[in-house]
């Protein structure tokens, strides 16, 4: 079964999707890596060079070679705009367990109030572009999660222990519905 992690900017996607893989010992994989290990650029050089719709196409892609390469029991933790591409909540479905970790917009501006590497939040009005962009993500990501795990205020290991416990159920009801 694999465990796709999606969510907002600072949700802690990546740090979960790793330790998760950890504790589950399934093998961890993070599409924007996959992307710049794929194109050898780094994800602002491709946003710099190429604009955010040829990076949209590039995650599309990744998903679909994800799935084609047919990848079992893995972590996969994504980019916070995948679910934003109605065309990618199929795949992101089949894939796996999809699981949406919710956060606040004043949690992610307390992580990510001086980050450098998200090309989208490199303005000056960054608490009004969280903002704006999580309400018009919120329902992509509703839309597109098997399962909802609330993250803020809580520790990594209890997050942890809400995925570990609920996922296994969500998936053998989700395979029953596929054969239903
Ligand atoms: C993006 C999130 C980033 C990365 C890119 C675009 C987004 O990933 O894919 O900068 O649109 O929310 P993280 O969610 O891992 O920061």
């Amino acid at each position: 079964m694999n465990i796709i992690l999606i969510g907002f900017m600072g949700s802690g996607k990546s740090t979960l999707g790793i330790r998760l893989s950890y504790r589950m010992k399934q093998p961890y994989i993070d599409t924007d890596k996959y992307i710049e290990h794929k194109t050898g650029r780094t994800i602002s050089e491709i946003f710099e060079t190429d604009g955010e719709p040829a990076f949209r196409l590039m995650e599309t892609e990744a998903l679909q070679e994800l799935l084609s390469d047919g990848i079992r029991d893995h972590i996969i933790a994504t980019g916070g705009g995948m679910p934003m591409d109605p065309a990618n909540h199929g795949l992101l479905k089949q894939l796996g367990v999809v699981v949406w970790l919710r956060i606040r917009p004043e949690t992610v501006l307390e992580r990510l109030g001086n980050d450098t590497k998200r090309p989208l939040l490199q303005r000056e009005d960054r608490e009004t572009v969280i903002r704006e962009l999580m309400q018009e993500r919120a329902p992509m990501y509703e839309k597109c999660s098997d399962m909802i795990v609330d993250v803020d205020d809580k520790k990594v290991e209890r997050i942890m222990d809400e995925i570990f416990t609920k996922s296994r159920g969500v998936w053998k009801r989700k395979k029953r519905m596929r054969y239903e």
